[in-house]
């Protein structure tokens, strides 16, 4: 359902280039769970960013369920990013004037969801926030956070969710409990996760484990 192909990525620094990748090559399955893990700095939230089409490759092209990125103008990528692709970040990226509620319903809302409320509810209830539907994020603890932004996540019925680093955050314990939650629920829906970690633990849940070293993704 993903395909990443000849892709190249640098970043210009002043006068010198910064090679992130220069030929990566990558298949992901429908429904299928993959972690990615990898040294710091070695270019895996810029490979969640490419795949989400915030940034775009040097060259190369990434397709989602047979879509090019290729041909696509900004904004249709940017409507197709709203409607396929779910997100959960290591530091939460809750807005923080808004409750839990009004949280979750925001990419429903960007969608044209029928029943945001009612969707959003359900998924409080199903991460075990149903009592803390009115809660600002100051007024939740991390792992509360991290399940509201997995329920987030989830509310449009995106067909991949990328994770970037979701434990990385929370201590042991709630990390656990949080990505429990995020199992549970990707595996209810069969929805693809690509989710990157330094836990071991937390990548033996996928089905593969990858590592990126020196712009080359390696099965481990
Ligand atoms: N916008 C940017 N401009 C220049 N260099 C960047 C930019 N974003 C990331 N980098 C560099 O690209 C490399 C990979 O970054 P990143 O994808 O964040 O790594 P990781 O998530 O694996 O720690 C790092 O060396 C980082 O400094
Ligand atoms: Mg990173």
């Amino acid at each position: 359902m993903l395909q990443i192909k000849s892709l190249k990525k640098s970043y210009s620094q002043g006068s010198t280039e910064v090679k992130i990748y220069e030929d990566l090559n990558f298949h992901v399955k429908e429904a299928s769970k993959v972690a990615i893990m990898g040294k710091s700095g070695s270019g895996k939230s810029t490979l969640l960013s490419l795949i989400s089409g915030i940034i775009k490759p040097t060259s190369g092209d990434i397709l989602l369920d047979g879509v090019s990125y290729k041909d696509m103008k900004e904004e249709q990528i940017n409507d197709f990013r709203a409607s396929n692709i779910g997100f959960v970040f290591q530091n939460f990226h809750l807005v923080s004037y808004l409750n839990a509620l009004e949280n979750v319903m925001l990419p429903a809302k960007v969608c044209g969801i029928k029943n945001p409320k009612e969707k959003a509810v359900e998924l409080l209830e199903s991460v075990g926030l149903g009592h803390r539907l009115d809660h600002l994020p100051s007024e939740l603890s991390g792992g509360e956070k991290q399940r509201v932004a997995i329920a987030r996540a989830l509310i449009h019925n995106p067909k991949i969710i990328l994770a970037d680093e979701p434990s990385g955050n929370l201590d042991e314990d709630t990390g656990i409990a949080v990505m429990d939650k995020l199992f549970e629920l990707i595996s209810k829906n069969n929805t693809t996760l690509i989710l990157v970690t330094h836990s071991k633990d937390v990548a033996a849940r996928c089905e593969q484990t990858y590592s990126l070293n020196h712009g080359n993704l390696d099965k481990c």
